[in-house]
C-alpha cells in the first residue's frame, strides 16, 4: 500500500482525536477508520494497561476472549513486559500465543506511550502470513501518539 494512504489515514485519525465525541467514541471511530482504509487490518484493537493486566478497549472485528490478558502472557502481554512492539509474521510457529480467532495468521502490537510509562497497545490481526512490516509499525505508532491522550479517559 502507498505510504501516501498510511499518511492521509492519519491525518483522519487526528481530526477524530481533535473531535468532541467522548473519548471512548473517538477511539472506537479511529479503529473503525483503520479496519475500512487498510483491508489487511481485519482485527483492529486498543488494550488498556491497568496494573498488570491488559483490558480490551474499542475495538473492530470478530468478538474475542482474551478482553483481559496479564502481563507476560501471549504477543500482548509480552510486548508490555519486553516494552518492545511485536510483528509476528507468523503466529503458528509461536509457543506464547492467544488466538483470537483460528483463522489469524499474522499479528503486530505496537505500543501506546506517555513519556517512559506504557498506557496501553494497539494490536492487529490478519489471517494471511506477513501482513505487518516495519511501514505498518511506523504508521501505528504515528497513530499510538496521537491517541495516547484519550486513552487516559477511556
Ligand atoms: N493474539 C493476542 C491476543 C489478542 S487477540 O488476538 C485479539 C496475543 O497472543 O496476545
Amino acid at each position: 500500500m502507498p505510504e501516501r494512504d498510511y499518511a492521509a489515514t492519519v491525518q483522519a485519525i487526528r481530526n477524530v482525536a481533535a473531535g468532541g465525541a467522548a473519548p471512548t467514541a473517538r477511539l472506537q471511530r479511529a479503529m473503525e477508520l483503520i479496519q475500512a482504509r487498510h483491508p489487511q487490518y481485519q482485527w483492529v484493537g486498543i488494550y488498556l494497561l491497568r496494573g498488570d493486566m491488559l483490558e480490551l478497549g474499542p475495538y473492530v472485528g470478530a468478538p474475542t476472549d482474551h478482553t483481559r490478558i496479564p502481563v507476560g502472557r501471549g504477543v500482548c502481554g509480552t510486548a508490555v513486559a519486553e516494552r518492545a512492539d511485536q510483528v509476528i509474521e507468523d503466529v503458528l510457529e509461536l509457543d506464547n500465543y492467544l488466538a483470537c480467532s483460528s483463522t489469524v495468521r499474522s499479528e503486530i502490537v505496537v505500543l501506546i506511550w506517555e513519556g517512559d510509562t506504557i498506557l496501553g497497545q494497539m494490536d492487529v490481526d490478519c489471517d494471511e502470513v506477513g501482513a505487518f512490516g516495519p511501514v505498518d509499525e511506523a504508521f501505528l505508532t504515528q497513530v499510538a501518539a496521537i491517541l495516547a491522550p484519550l486513552l487516559k479517559h477511556a
